[in-house]
């Protein structure tokens, strides 16, 4: 009796997790069966960002570099800037080489880890540091540059992240970015499917 119900019990908890797991899967590929593209950023009231928690599973755009020791040990972001844009927007953008409103760029920090591997010196990527995004949205944003927000977040756990003042980030982006405050620049992958560029 007593094995039954140890037999049992190692049945069922595998299954009851994988209904846990398989829920929000499903109900996202419900959404994609009607066709219906849909908006990815989360809004509080005030029209805070809640944290991006499946961006690892939106368009890998691409991964810069700014390490401590190519800039005197104070790069301001000193990680690798893993860039991500969600579906939505990427679809538009094959369509229309402009950004949505509705676009989340999220941009996921990884510290360099190390310098030496089999392939060679370089820069290795190591553990994860957090995230910073940032959303279009003329009516959300409508007195914002270019009517994108600029979010930091304190960490994973952050219900939310804090929009950043004009001058914290918006004016590098509208200075040095090659299009709508994107920086274009740096993404192949984004160049590549801009329509009329073949
Ligand atoms: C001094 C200029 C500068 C400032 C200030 C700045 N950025 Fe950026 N940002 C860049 C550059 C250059 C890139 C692309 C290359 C890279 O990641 O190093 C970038 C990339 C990004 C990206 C990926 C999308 C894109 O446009 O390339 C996000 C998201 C982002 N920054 C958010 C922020 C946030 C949030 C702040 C404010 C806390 C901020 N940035 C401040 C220069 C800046």
């Amino acid at each position: 009796m007593l094995q039954l119900k140890k037999t049992l019990l190692g049945g069922i908890a595998p299954v009851l997790l994988s209904i846990a797991l398989a829920g929000p899967v499903i109900a996202s590929d419900a959404h994609h069966a009607h066709g219906k593209d849909h908006d990815f950023g989360r809004f509080t009231k005030d029209n805070l960002l809640l944290t991006p928690k499946d961006y690892r599973e939106w368009i890998f755009v691409g991964a810069p570099v700014t390490p401590n020791d190519m800039n005197d040990g104070k790069a301001a972001f000193p990680e690798f800037h893993n860039v991500y844009i969600d579906p939505t927007s990427w679809n538009h953008w094959k369509k229309t080489g402009e950004f949505r409103d509705g676009t989340v760029i999220v941009k996921e920090l990884v510290g360099v880890g190390t310098k030496e591997a089999a392939s060679g010196h370089g820069y290795f990527p190591g553990e994860y540091n957090g995230i910073a995004a940032m959303v279009k949205d003329s009516k959300r944003y409508a007195d914002r540059p270019g009517n994108w927000a600029f979010f930091g977040f304190e960490s994973y756990e952050a219900k939310h992240g804090a929009i950043q003042a004009d001058d914290a980030c918006a004016a590098c982006h509208k200075e040095n970015a090659a299009h709508d405050m994107v920086f274009t620049q740096y993404y192949p992958v984004l160049r590549a499917a801009k329509p009329g560029k073949k």
